[in-house]
């Protein structure tokens, strides 16, 4: 893909303008391919698929960016709703948050006091709650509120992206909390971040070998067939359980992937998106893969 493509679609995921309108246009563009639905419920459905396949889920109720306290709060309740409802139902699910929806751009204090919140909940019912990691812009914010909460608390973890130089630096203070490794979803300027893919995927193999090895549960979040198969001949060789860590993969991705990796037994847990605010997540998807505009092409040409 050329870094032209790849600018664009990131350029019109950060759009103030485009994100408040495409809440009121409903799923358009195929958007409904990667996104669950709108409501709980529908969520619901596509978590309940997954687990019958013995694949875990983590939810993410779409939102990010947000500058008004009455959305977050808004969206502090939505999630609180989620969390009783994967108790109620009994879901093998967890949660993915974004800070930026909960207040962070607005005040850290209130930012943490709505994690609070959320981690008291979901404590009381046992799930686990990731704070997924956004731009460069908002990093050293989410680590300080991230160091806030793991005083306090044990169910919570983060997002580490194998783009960043810091990286490994970072992951060894982490080294006792659960975390998912990715790539990285954003454009990101060249002081802090590698730009070259072959840089990114030998940093992201590189963590991923170093966590595998310690003690503590990783999710290795690709859809990268060829890390995939690096790592699982790592774990072979170095006879590590397959409890120790965890395949990811967002909805709608490689789903025959998905189910194989499940049925080989490992662990595998897929992200699931929901609500309205999707259109910044689905041009994230489109910049790192063109692709999937083609198959949203296709289907829109023969359905
Ligand atoms: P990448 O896009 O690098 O593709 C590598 C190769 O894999 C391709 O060349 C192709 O061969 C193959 N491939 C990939 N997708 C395919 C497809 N659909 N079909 C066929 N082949 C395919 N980012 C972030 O910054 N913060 C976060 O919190 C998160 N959270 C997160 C959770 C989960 C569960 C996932 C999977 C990802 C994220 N990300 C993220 C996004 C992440 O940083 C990254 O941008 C994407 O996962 C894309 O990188 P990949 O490693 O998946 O493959």
């Amino acid at each position: 893909m050329t870094n032209v493509t790849r600018d664009f679609f990131i350029g019109l995921s950060n759009s103030k303008f485009l994100n408040a309108q495409a809440k009121k246009w409903g799923f358009v563009l195929g958007a409904d391919k990667f996104v669950a639905g709108t409501t709980i419920q529908s969520v619901v459905d596509a978590v309940k698929e997954q687990n019958a396949k013995g694949i875990s889920c983590t939810l993410d109720n779409l939102g990010e960016f947000v500058s008004d306290k009455g959305e977050a709060n808004q969206a502090k309740e939505q999630i609180l709703a989620i969390l009783d409802t994967i108790n109620k139902q009994n879901l093998d699910c967890h949660l993915s948050v974004k800070l930026t929806q909960l207040g962070l751009d607005i005040d850290q204090d209130y930012c943490i006091a709505n994690m609070k919140d959320i981690l008291d909940t979901a404590k009381q019912y046992s799930i686990f709650v990731n704070i997924d990691m956004e731009d460069y812009s908002h990093y050293e914010a989410t680590l300080d509120v991230l160091n806030e909460l793991r005083e306090h608390y044990d169910n919570v973890g983060t997002v580490i992206q194998s783009y960043l130089y810091r990286a490994e630096e970072d992951l060894s203070r982490l080294k006792d909390m659960r975390i998912r490794l990715v790539k990285g979803a954003y454009k990101e300027s060249e002081e802090v971040a590698f730009s070259d893919k072959q840089d990114i995927d030998r940093n992201f193999i590189k963590l991923a070998k170093q966590r595998l090895l310690g003690n503590t549960f990783t999710s290795i979040a690709t859809h990268d067939h060829h890390i995939i198969n690096e790592l699982k001949a790592f774990v072979d060789e170095n006879a590590i359980g397959t409890d120790k860590f965890e395949f990811q993969m967002l909805y709608g991705f490689r789903n025959d992937m998905q189910d194989k990796l499940a049925e080989n037994g490992y662990n595998f847990c897929t992200y699931i998106p929901f609500g309205d605010d999707w259109f910044g997540y689905f041009m994230r998807r489109l910049a790192e893969r063109p692709q999937n505009m083609n198959l949203i092409m296709k289907d829109a040409l023969y359905t």
